[in-house]
């Protein structure tokens, strides 16, 4: 790693995993030790436009970690836009290869905004389920809430990625403990709504809420006291989830008047 300017710093690749071919893939960098960011923020990522014959120029995106906070290196899940300005580039990225990470991270989707609430809803569109990774990987929220639920909605079963990460949560040093009284502190709902799969939900987010089938498959009900809901992807998605809750009188949270809702878009 070396400081290219005050702004950001170059990293270097150290592991690429594809989950989708064309479509969907991991990697990690190496962090500068500067770097500090709140579980559930985003980084500015830049990658030279090789692939586009420019090579003197950067593309910049905004990217989620997906990682722990306390880890050494950075992890990030992406998706891959056809002729997409920095995807197309980001796509052909090999261990070696370097990347730019401004220091800077942004971003509200954090538990920070709720200062109460019992059962944390985290509900996730596509790559939208990153920032979720890095929020599970974080032993207060194991501590702070008594039920956590992970919903991944995706078009297709094989883009139900993590799922091996998703289910090992509880073995890990860090988040063990909170998880021995409890048979379920974490459930993970799938949702496919395209293709065929096994998976049993097959609705959207909005309409499963409606029909009380999310509430059924988590096994707890909303409830404005408890529920602490973030929302993360697609943006129709985030609007029309947030637009569902609010009918049921949950509002986004902010400084000056505390709610229930969280929400990230990705476009
Ligand atoms: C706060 C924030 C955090 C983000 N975190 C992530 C992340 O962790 N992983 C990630 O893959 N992307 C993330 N994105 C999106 C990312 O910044 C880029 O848009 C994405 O890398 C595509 O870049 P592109 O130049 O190839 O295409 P763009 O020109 O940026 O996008 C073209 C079109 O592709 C679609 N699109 C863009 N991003 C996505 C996506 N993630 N999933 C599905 N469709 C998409 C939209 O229709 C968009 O209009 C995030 C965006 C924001 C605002
Ligand atoms: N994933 C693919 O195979 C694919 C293929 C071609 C192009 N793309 C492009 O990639 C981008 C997004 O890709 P993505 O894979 O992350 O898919 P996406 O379109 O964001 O869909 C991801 C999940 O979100 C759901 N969703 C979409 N809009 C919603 C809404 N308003 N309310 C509730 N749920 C909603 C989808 O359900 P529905 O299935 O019901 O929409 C799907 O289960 C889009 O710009 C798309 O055009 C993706």
């Amino acid at each position: 790693m070396s400081s290219t300017a005050e702004k950001y710093t170059e990293e270097t690749v150290t592991w690429v995993h594809t989950w989708v071919p064309e479509k969907l893939f991991s990697f990690r960098t190496t962090r500068f030790s500067g770097l500090r960011f709140a579980p559930g923020q985003f980084l500015r990522l830049g990658v030279r436009k090789i692939s586009a014959g420019k090579p003197d120029e950067i593309a910049w995106r905004a990217y989620s970690v997906a990682s722990a906070n306390y880890e050494e290196h950075l992890e990030f899940f992406s998706i891959v836009i056809p002729d997409g300005e920095f995807t197309s580039e980001l796509k052909r990225l090999k261990v070696g290869d370097s990347l730019y990470v401004e220091k800077q991270p942004y971003g509200f989707l954090t538990t920070s905004r709720f200062e109460t609430g019992k059962d944390l809803w985290l509900l996730s569109s596509g790559t939208g389920l990153a920032p979720f990774l890095s929020i599970l990987w974080d032993p207060e929220v194991w501590q702070r809430y008594e039920n956590i639920v992970l919903v991944h909605c995706v078009r297709d079963a094989e883009e139900l990625v993590y799922q091996e990460t998703i289910h090992s949560y509880c073995e890990q040093e860090l988040l063990s403990d909170f998880c021995k009284f409890q048979d379920k502190k974490l459930t993970y709902i799938p949702i496919v709504t395209r293709g065929p799969s096994d998976f049993k939900l097959k609705d959207r987010i909005p309409l499963l809420i409606r029909n009380g089938e999310l509430e059924r498959s988590a096994g707890i009900k909303f409830d404005p006291e408890r529920s602490r809901i973030m929302i993360c992807g697609n943006p129709e998605m985030v609007d029309d989830t947030r637009k569902c809750l609010g009918e049921f009188g949950y509002k986004t949270s902010r400084r000056s008047q505390p709610g229930q809702i969280a929400v990230e878009n990705y476009w």
